[in-house]
């Protein structure tokens, strides 16, 4: 099971675009996938149409008891292989800190889950506060989103030192897996300066596909469809810079066992 935070301290850069981007490459490629919204916006949960799930993450931050990540979760609107554990708004006034190991929560959580997921994707909010601190403290994977200016490229920053503080004192298992800069406008030039400028400071951590703005993609959101099911040449991009990073995201699969019966045959013939 591959669990993949998508985080920026910068608001509308893409998070949950990505988040939900990744779901659809799942989902066509038929993997069990369990996506997580830690944002009260609950902007993933309503593109998964699932904004009346009866128990949200905000119950699992107030108390990760075993079973309870088992209550939240819900079908997605795409179907039996997209589970979602949904937001809520309350979850903004949900107080994490303070209590034993608070920022444990959500890995306790998903540490008792019912069923195994090929992957997990974890929405998170605008900001780098307790809400992230315990999707970086359940993930293996960190995925800085940013769009190619200079305020989001400052929040990239400032995220992936969230992604070091907590690789170095809570969670040792993860990393930062990529930097993926979304709405790039090729022929701007100020988008042009920002991408160079990611590369410079954080070299081959920065995705080599940015994703290009798609009309698509709100029309998808806003229909509850998967990004891989838009049929306009914009979005069949999309959805293959989505599978591309998908795969970079993935375990490598082994090798299959080479069959016998080529030499066989050469043998016989
Ligand atoms: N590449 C793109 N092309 C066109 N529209 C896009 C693109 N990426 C995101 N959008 C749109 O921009 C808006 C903001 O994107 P999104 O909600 O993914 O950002 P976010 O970082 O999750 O925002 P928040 O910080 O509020 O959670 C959405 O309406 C989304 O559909
Ligand atoms: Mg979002």
């Amino acid at each position: 099971m591959t669990v993949v935070a998508v985080l920026s301290m910068k608001g509308g850069v893409g998070k949950s675009t990505v988040a939900l981007g990744l779901a659809s490459s799942a989902w066509e490629r038929g993997l069990r996938t369990l996506v997580i919204d830690l944002d009260p916006q609950a902007n993933a949960s309503m593109a998964l149409e699932a904004t009346d799930a009866p128990f949200t993450t905000s119950d699992i931050l107030a108390d990760a008891r075993p079973g309870v990540a088992a209550d939240a979760m819900v079908v997605s609107g795409w179907g039996e292989s997209v589970m979602v554990i949904a937001s809520e708004r309350s979850l903004e006034h949900r107080h994490v800190g303070g209590g034993h190991q608070s920022g444990q929560r959500l890995r306790t959580a998903l540490a008792t889950l019912p069923r195994s997921f090929d992957l997990v994707v974890i929405d998170c909010p605008p900001s780098l506060g307790e809400l992230t601190r315990n999707a970086l403290t359940a993930a293996d994977l960190a995925l800085v989103v940013t769009e190619p200016n200079h305020f989001a490229v400052h929040g990239a920053a400032e995220a992936l030192e969230a992604v070091d503080v907590i690789a170095s004192t809570s969670n040792p298992r993860l990393r930062a897996a990529a930097i993926v800069i979304n709405r790039m406008r090729p022929d701007d030039r100020e988008h042009r300066l920002h991408a160079d400028l990611l590369a410079t400071e954080h070299g081959d951590l920065v995705f080599a596909r940015p994703l290009p703005d798609c009309s698509g993609i709100p029309q998808s959101q806003r229909s509850g469809s998967p990004i891989h099911t838009w049929n306009s040449p914009g979005s069949r991009e999309v959805a293959e810079i989505l599978d591309d990073l998908l795969d970079s995201l993935l375990p490598v699969p082994r090798p299959q066992p080479t069959r016998p019966t080529l030499s066989l045959r050469r043998f016989f013939t």
